[in-house]
């Protein structure tokens, strides 16, 4: 690879990679996490093989690349530049994909995505409605590079506003073009990028790190590992223009050793980047030095606070510590360190390349730009979202996400990981930002965006997240370790049915408690969960403890299953599909579950017809006696 000695060389350098592409066709496989798990390595194999078997060597390009969003429909074969989206692919459709749209130029009807509401089925990747109502200016370019090329990534125009950058602004010029954007940080807190980047250069020392946390340890989130895996390079050149403004001549790269394809993939981009000499000494002629380390995290969920990663990027348990000094001014073995999350890096050449105002034209006041969410749970179309700030919840849920499946009802939506809060119906028109979801006791923490159903228990999800936070304290704090540990026994206590109605006034306090005193965020933000449940579903608390009622039949202590007689034909489906034998009966006898040996599966309720409904769930009331006379009478209802 040829040394890149300034922007006219990286200019040339773009011309000559888009003159050898020759206006090519292009095969864009999703091949990150989620698509090999299903195959698309085969998928690749398939599409490289059978290009050349029907003589398109040369003329169609296939490209491995990040996931595009829509990961549940993975494998994702995406024809560039029609658009035409083909989900769901296995190796064995590929012939006739090569054959049919790449020689013909048909579509395959039975690969294209079918819109589940209008059973119509959508040939472009813009039409679907996952895809049309996003604004992808982060995460859209994962469809158009292959994973593992910078060449890719420099067609697109990447690296040039690091030539911008390096060539044409001061370092004070580029921390001041990031703070007019208003860039707030993708990762958790929203703190304005640009504020930080200041402090660390301002900080009196001559070494100063900048560090990309890509810890990601919420629970369900993977914007971040679809950011490294799908464009490394996007991140490294945010990183790199960061180091040229705030003055540092070291970086890290903090990512979780689950992500085993990311570090693969930063590892491949590290030496790319080195080679034409976008990293290492006099980075395109300008005298500035600059090189990253990767360090992998053993993920604890708590590394990703800064100052417990910084800790473990010294070599240490990394355990947050007492931040009286910012670590943007003593972080790193007592150094000015800048951290930013991957998506806030990412975000960076853009807004340079593109300038300010640009990046001000997208959002809310306050919320500029777009933000990637990671939309699972109770929704039709799970994946990664990006929106412009001030999307609405239901925009985001019901015309990106096409709504709650089976026809049921929208009960909340849990916003900002697992100590995010829960966010209830009345709030389905919030403008996402990060202040308006804190106004309604959420956060936007790093995106993550867990949509619930009818049929979900909100003291039990608050149980759930408790949970997750007791066993992710690291436990140097006293109101952390026990005051999270102490608020999970009582929500135990009341989805047990034993709970008291002192119980919610000692969990409001015990939260008050952890929030004002815990030593880093996971604890301060650790009753979140509580006390949006609290706040919007106190009725259901109420319920577990005065009724020992579960609305939503989800705690099991609380709920029984009883197979109504009146009703029951005798068809045998739940004394079939039982998995523990506890129900009993014959072709003509009624059926009748054994209350000790049921285990509460809900299987009986679900395979049980509906023109019978016989299968009834209990809770707050007592189980019937079983009808002495079993003997069926066929017909009755
Ligand atoms: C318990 C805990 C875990 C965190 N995990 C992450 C994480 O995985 N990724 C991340 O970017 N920020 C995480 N943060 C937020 C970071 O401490 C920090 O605010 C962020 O990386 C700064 O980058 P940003 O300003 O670009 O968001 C976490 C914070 C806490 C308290």
């Amino acid at each position: 690879m040829p040394r890149l000695n300034s922007a006219a060389d990286l200019q040339k350098l773009r011309q000559e990679i888009l003159a050898r592409s020759n206006g090519n066709r292009v095969v864009s496989v999703t091949n990150g996490t989620d698509g090999r798990t299903r195959g698309s390595q085969g998928v690749i194999q398939a599409f490289t093989e059978e290009i050349e078997k029907q003589g398109l060597k040369g003329k169609v390009d296939v490209k491995s690349t990040g996931c595009h969003g829509f990961c549940e429909k993975e494998p994702i074969a995406l024809i560039l530049p029609e658009g035409i989206c083909y989900v769901g692919v296995e190796a064995e459709d590929v012939p006739e994909i090569v054959s049919q749209t790449l020689v013909n130029g048909k579509t395959v009807e039975r690969l294209l995505y079918e819109d589940p509401s209008t059973g119509q089925k959508i040939t472009k990747e813009s039409e679907i409605p996952f895809y049309k109502h996003q604004s992808q200016i982060v995460l859209g370019n994962n469809r158009r590079i292959d994973m593992e090329s910078i060449n890719d990534y420099i067609a697109l125009g990447g690296y040039g506003a690091l030539a911008k950058a390096l060539s044409g602004m001061t370092p004070e010029q580029v921390v001041g073009e990031v703070k007019k954007a208003n860039l707030r940080g993708r990762g958790g807190g929203g703190f304005p990028a640009g504020t930080k980047w200041e402090t660390t250069r301002d900080a009196p020392d001559d070494v100063k790190y900048v560090i990309v946390n890509a810890d990601e340890g919420d629970p369900g989130a993977y914007m971040d590992r679809s950011l490294l895996e799908g464009n490394p390079h996007s991140v490294l050149e945010g990183l790199i223009i960061g180091a040229y403004a705030i003055g540092a001549h070291q970086g890290f790269i903090y990512v979780r050793a689950e992500y085993p394809l990311a570090v693969e993939n930063l590892y491949v981009a590290l030496e790319q980047a080195r080679d034409y000499g976008l990293l290492g000494t006099n980075i395109l002629n300008s005298g500035f030095d600059f090189d990253v380390k990767v360090h992998r995290g053993a993920g604890a969920f708590v590394s990703g606070e800064s100052s417990a990663l910084m800790t473990a990027i010294e070599g240490k348990v990394g355990e947050p510590r007492p931040k009286y000094i910012r670590t943007a001014v003593k972080g790193v073995w007592d150094r000015p360190s800048n951290l930013n999350n991957v998506e806030t890096w990412a975000t960076v050449p853009l807004i340079i390349g593109k300038g300010a105002d640009w990046f001000k034209g997208i959002g809310t006041e306050g919320s500029k730009g777009t933000k990637i969410f990671s939309l699972v749970g109770k929704v039709n179309n799970t994946g990664l979202v990006e929106v412009p700030m001030g999307t609405t919840l239901r925009e985001v849920i019901f015309d990106i996400g096409g709504g709650i499946p089976d026809g049921k009802k929208f009960k909340a939506v849990q916003t900002g990981g697992p100590s995010g809060g829960v966010i209830p119906e009345k709030f389905l028109d919030l403008p996402i930002d990060f202040d308006e979801l804190s106004k309604v006791g959420s956060m936007m923490g790093s995106g993550g965006m867990i949509v619930m159903d009818e049929d979900t228990c909100m003291v039990d999800t608050a149980r759930y997240f408790l949970n997750f936070l007791a066993d992710e304290s690291c436990g140097k704090c006293v109101p952390c370790r026990e005051g999270i540990r102490q608020m999970l026994d009582i929500l135990t206590r009341i989805t047990e049915g034993k709970g008291e109605k002192a119980d919610i006034e000692l969990l409001e306090d015990v939260a008050m408690m952890v929030k004002n005193f815990a030593l880093c965020a996971l604890g301060t933000s650790a009753p979140n969960p509580v006390l949006s449940t609290l706040q919007y579903f106190r009725d259901e608390y109420l319920a577990h403890i005065e009724e020992k009622r579960c609305p939503a039949y989800v705690c099991k202590p609380l709920v029984s299953y009883y197979i109504d007689p009146a009703k029951c034909q005798a068809c045998m489906l739940c004394l079939r599909n039982c998995p523990v034998e506890a129900i009993s009966g014959g072709k003509n006898q009624i059926h009748v579950i054994d209350q000790e040996k049921c285990t509460k599966c809900n299987t009986c309720f679900e395979v049980c017809p509906p023109r019978f409904n016989a299968v009834r769930r209990l809770s707050g009331e007592p189980v019937p006696p079983p009808v002495k006379d079993r003997t069926l009478v066929r017909g009755k209802s």
